[in-house]
This record gives C-alpha cells, sequence and structure tokens, in this order.
C-alpha cells in the first residue's frame, strides 16, 4: 500500500509528505499511510476562482410588519410542530474562530463581565425560553471537529449542559479537508501528520448523516432542522414564529434575515439567483445592486443573512451527495518546515477550504427570508475588538437585559 501512495504522491508532486516516515516508529508511519489512503486531494485543483454566478434579481421577505400581522397563527403552527416532535436543531461549532484568537472553543469563551456567562450557555438559555414555551425539549444536535470535540464535549458536561436535558444533546464531528500552502503543496502538522482543517459548515448534514446521529434523527421522525452559528449570542433558535411562518409559506427553507444598515455593509443578503434562493457575498455585488431601491425607499437587496436557517429534512436528503461550491481561505496554518520544524507564522501562509451552508440555499427551489430586529437577535463574537466583536455583543446583551 506504501508504494501505491508513494506513486500517486510522486504523480501530485507531493511526495514531501514522506519525507521523513523512516524516521517514525511504525505505528505512526501505519498512521500516516492510512490518513493519506483517506485524505481528498481534490484541494489540489482548487485555483481559487469564485464560481460564476447568474442572473441576480431582489428576493422580498416576509417583514417584521408581515410577520406581526400574523403571529399568532404562526405561532401555533410552529408550536405545534416543535410539540410533535418535528423540529432539530443544529449548532455548528466547529469552527476555529481564528480571528477571536480564543485558543478553546469559541462556545467556551466567557462573555461575562461581572459574572461568568459562556456563549455555550447564552445559546442554551435562548434554547431553554423555547422549552418552556412549547412545554418540549428541543433534540439539540452539535457539530464540532476534530480538534475541539473532547474539549466541548467536556466543558458541556462539567456545566451539566447549562440545564439543557443531556438526552436531548448528540453530538457528531464535521470533515477535514488538507491544507495547502501557497506553492500548491500540501503540508504536513508534525512528521507523521499531514495538515488539515475543517471543512467549513457546508459538510454539516453530510457529516451528520455520516456520523450516524441521524438515526435518532429519523426515530424522532425530525422534518425540520434549524441550523445556526455558535458565535451569534443572542441567536433566537427553533423560534416558534419563525418555524411556523416557514411551514404555511409551503416554501422548502427559511433564512432569518436583518435590514442592511447602509447599502455597503459587508454581509451576505439574500437574493434570487436564476430564480433560486441564493445568498449574494457583499464583495459580489455590483453598484447598482448595493443601491437599487425599491418605491418606498428600501434597499432592493436589503436583507442580510445571520447564519440562521431552517431546512426539510427530506430536500437535504436529497441534495446529499451534491457538489457544494470549495471556497478557500487564506489562514495562519502551522507546518512542518524542510528542516522538520514546528513553525508558527504570524501572518497567513496557507489557504484551508471550505463548504458553506450558504451555498445549500441555492440547492433548494424557495426560501422565506424572515426579518428579525437586528438589536434583538444579531450579536455575532467574530474579531477581538472592533466590529462584531465581544465589546459589541456585550453591548447588545446588556441591551436586551441579559446580566453579564
Ligand atoms: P466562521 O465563518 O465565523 O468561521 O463560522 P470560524 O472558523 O468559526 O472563525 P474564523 O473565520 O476562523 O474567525 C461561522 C459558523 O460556522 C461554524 C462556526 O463554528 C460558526 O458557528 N463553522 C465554521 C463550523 O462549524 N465548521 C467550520 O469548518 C467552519
Amino acid at each position: 500500500m506504501k508504494n501505491v501512495i508513494s506513486e500517486k504522491l510522486s504523480i501530485l508532486n507531493q511526495s514531501h509528505l514522506l519525507k521523513h516516515i523512516k524516521e517514525l516508529p511504525e505505528s505512526e508511519q501505519s498512521g500516516l499511510i492510512n490518513q493519506l489512503e483517506t485524505l481528498d486531494f481534490s484541494v489540489l485543483h482548487e485555483t481559487g476562482a469564485e464560481e460564476k454566478r447568474g442572473h441576480m434579481e431582489p428576493l422580498y421577505a416576509a417583514t417584521l410588519a408581515d410577520i406581526e400581522k400574523n403571529r399568532e397563527t404562526y405561532r401555533k403552527t410552529g408550536i405545534e410542530a416543535i410539540r410533535n416532535g418535528k423540529v432539530g436543531a443544529v449548532l455548528l461549532a466547529g469552527g476555529q474562530g481564528s480571528r477571536l484568537g480564543f485558543n478553546k472553543p469559541k462556545g467556551m469563551f466567557n462573555i461575562g463581565v461581572n459574572r461568568e456567562l459562556y456563549i455555550f450557555e447564552c445559546l442554551i438559555n435562548n434554547l431553554l425560553d423555547v422549552v418552556r414555551e412549547t412545554g418540549t425539549w428541543i433534540p439539540l444536535f452539535i457539530m464540532t471537529s476534530t480538534d475541539n470535540d473532547r474539549d466541548t464535549r467536556e466543558f458541556l458536561e462539567e456545566h451539566n449542559y447549562f440545564g439543557y436535558s443531556s438526552d436531548n444533546v448528540m453530538f457528531f464531528v464535521q470533515e477535514q479537508l488538507p491544507t495547502v500552502d501557497t506553492n500548491g503543496k500540501l503540508m504536513l502538522a508534525d512528521r507523521g501528520t499531514v495538515s488539515t482543517a475543517p471543512n467549513g459548515n457546508g459538510g454539516w448534514y453530510a457529516s451528520m448523516v455520516k456520523s450516524g446521529v441521524l438515526k435518532s434523527l429519523k426515530k424522532a421522525d425530525i422534518e425540520w432542522l434549524n441550523v445556526f452559528a455558535v458565535d451569534n449570542v443572542l441567536q433566537r433558535m427553533v423560534d416558534p414564529c419563525f418555524i411556523g411562518a416557514i411551514i404555511e409559506s409551503g416554501r422548502q427553507c427559511g433564512a432569518k434575515v436583518v435590514a442592511k444598515a447602509a447599502p455597503d455593509e459587508r454581509v451576505g443578503v439574500m437574493c434570487l439567483e436564476d430564480g433560486k434562493p441564493s445568498i449574494v457575498e457583499y464583495y459580489e455585488m455590483t453598484d447598482e445592486m448595493r443601491t437599487r431601491r425599491e418605491e418606498d425607499g428600501t434597499l432592493s437587496y436589503n436583507w442580510g443573512v445571520i447564519l440562521n436557517y431552517v431546512f426539510r429534512t427530506d430536500k437535504l436528503n436529497d441534495i446529499l451527495g451534491m457538489h457544494l461550491p470549495l471556497h478557500r481561505a487564506f489562514k495562519k496554518i502551522k507546518y512542518l518546515d524542510e528542516n522538520g520544524n514546528i513553525v508558527i507564522p504570524e501572518e497567513p501562509n496557507a489557504y484551508k477550504f471550505e463548504t458553506l451552508v450558504l451555498d445549500m440555499v441555492k440547492l433548494q427551489d424557495s426560501c422565506l427570508a424572515y426579518e428579525v430586529e437586528r438589536e434583538k437577535e444579531f450579536a455575532p463574537v467574530k474579531n477581538k475588538e472592533g466590529v462584531d466583536s465581544v465589546d459589541t455583543a456585550r453591548e447588545l446583551l446588556k441591551l436586551n437585559g441579559v446580566e453579564i
């Protein structure tokens, strides 16, 4: 098998990965060979060129005013679905959180000032509101990655899941993809391991299926999955009114959105692309798209996504295995240099590859964009300071009456 691998690496111009193999004990040699056997080499063909986009048109949202008019109907429908065990929550917590610069899973970050208040705790508190409202424990699936799985599980266990029922918490680990340096070479993390990074948040459903947690999901007859980011401390998940609005609308999926703060705000925006729901990134928008307005003065491309989506499980099964574009991100990635020394770079040095959950929206026929109030539901903790940082999130928590 070693010879087959070595020939493959030679063809791919990646023979350096075996440079130190002879120095390793036998078990580590076979560990490296096993890793190479299953490694996804497709990243070597990724040039970073973004996929050509189709014809864009505005997609209109259910606005706060629209929702208010139908609130009771939506809420009733949503509560019924939740009580009937039709809805599950999927917390995406496999990211590396490199911008925050916290060396533990982001959910373990203490955002409290005068008391301990962890990001995971904020999310669970919000979900517990729905548990109380519906009298139902909602299955909570937590996606971790190879690097943070153990810390995440231990932390939540130590804190008794912040009051959530542990029977209703299920973990699964996402896949990894190799990282590539600026010369197109795969990297070694140490002598016996090829450097890999989590494959982005778009792989969540495939990883969920692969892990087998889906079996418990099937048993529970879940029809809708609400998938959301770990880093929004005001995140309202499995919101009965949102769930009910999607069901009533007959659409295949739903996305919580906020009105853009300004035409040039750096946020992905919901739109129609070739007639299908889609998300256009801020840097992909033309000036005309950025500034175009409706008759009433609102921006035509007004609805920024906040990484809170609801998908139908049968539709997710239909798209399982379909190609999602790989996006590459230039990051600081630790590696083993030619002399066998581990280097921790201070500047970005290599690419990691990710599929994104927002690209799953495009594979659905229809999507309900559902407006929520930014100040009440959107407080992302992305950066150490400045925009979307610990400080801005703390202010928003206070504004919402959360003691910090
Ligand atoms: P981000 O895009 O903010 O990525 O993730 P990140 O890796 O957490 O942070 P940076 O870019 O290194 O600073 C948005 C959401 O998607 C999850 C994150 O945990 C967060 O909830 N995510 C991201 C995953 O679950 N897996 C991934 O591979 C990437």
